[in-house]
């Protein structure tokens, strides 16, 4: 069995750099139809780790982040969409894979201890929080997952994903599934810098080209773009690199030619940032239309949208029970049975 699962954090709408790291490769593993079950996650829980005091911003993002998700092409009779929340056999997985993991594992964790020093938690650490790779563990084994197509970001995730299953293992028979990373091929996809060339692009940093933008609105995005602060007029030798138009291109146009091409151009002076700012717009406009459109689709219907979410959440906790006995089962916690 060839299985997926990922998901997101429903903290806001999705961007541009969710799409290149890892929305496009999910539909695109979904179309090549060679996985057997693909399970996408709205981690609503999770978000709620570092979101306790603002439940409702988590509550409106599970209907953005799931219209994302359909409007980027994930297709409901391909991919299972449901809501984390309303997977109680996760919990109950988390409770014993708890067990297995120490604090300083955890405080060790470079993506949790980066999140801690954003988010100035400082000494007062919310205790789901600092477990949540715990938790993201369960997420990805209640499914038998072996592929989990996630961001570069998330790769100590997986690492402790992985050790937690050799433990498992270990302590109570090959039991659980151990997934691996499946991060895009494109160097340049696997962390897209803001428009303002800031190493990443996130919302807190308010350098975000959203999915559900319009055509106006990335217009006037792609005209403030960072180029190269040197390249003062049009014949002036330029750089490309650290020049988010040129990191763009190498990340959406398909054209590797023409890229190539204006590089090269563009170096040896005499190309203006307009002109490729220009070309960057029409390449952006050529992936987002199709999406917008299909955004329009499901924003008249949004009963509809919450459908594909129940059903999603049904079939998932089909499969998560069915593993969360399993585990029981190895455990010896079967009492009843
Ligand atoms: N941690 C992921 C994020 O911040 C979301 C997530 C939760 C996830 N559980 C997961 C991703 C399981 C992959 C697999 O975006």
């Amino acid at each position: 069995m060839k299985t997926i699962l990922t998901g997101d954090r429903p903290t806001g709408k999705l961007h541009l750099g969710h799409f290149v790291g890892s929305l496009r490769e999910r539909v695109k593993l979904q179309n090549s139809g060679e996985y057997d079950k693909i399970f996408i996650m709205i981690a609503d829980a999770q978000a709620l780790t570092d979101h306790a005091d603002n439940p409702a911003t988590v509550r409106e993002n599970i209907l953005n982040v799931a219209l994302d998700y359909l409007s980027v092409g994930l297709d409901p009779a391909k991919s299972t969409i449901f809501i984390q929340s309303q997977v109680p056999a996760l919990f109950e997985l988390t409770a014993y894979y708890l067990n297995l993991v120490t604090v300083s594992r955890l405080e060790r964790n470079p993506t949790v201890k980066n999140e801690i020093a954003q988010k100035n938690f400082e000494t007062s650490i919310p205790a789901g929080f600092l477990c949540y790779p715990v938790s993201q563990a369960a997420d990805i084994t209640a499914f038998d997952a072996n592929i989990v197509p996630v961001g570069e970001d998330q790769a100590p995730m997986l690492e402790q994903t992985r050790e937690i299953v050799r433990k498992m293992n270990e302590l109570y028979g090959e039991v659980l599934v151990e997934p691996n990373i499946f991060l895009s091929s494109n160097e340049t996809c696997r962390r897209l810098p803001g428009i303002d060339g800031k190493a990443k692009m996130s919302k807190t940093l308010g350098n975000c080209i959203y999915l559900s933008d319009d055509a106006k609105t990335v217009a006037a995005k792609v005209k403030e773009m960072y180029t190269d602060p040197l390249h003062i007029k049009v014949s002036d030798p330029g750089h490309i690199e650290g020049n988010v138009v040129f990191t763009y291109l190498d990340a959406f146009c398909e054209d590797k030619k023409t890229v190539a091409e204006m590089k090269e151009h563009y170096q040896r002076g005499g190309l203006g940032d307009v002109k490729v700012k220009k070309f960057l717009l029409e390449v952006l406009e050529e992936v987002l239309t199709p999406i917008r459109q299909r955004r329009t689709d499901y924003e008249k219907n949004p009963a509809a949208v919450m459908e594909i979410l129940k059903a999603g959440t049904a079939a998932a906790n089909e499969k998560a029970y069915e593993v969360l006995r399993r585990v029981k089962r190895a455990m010896k916690i079967n009492y009843f049975e």
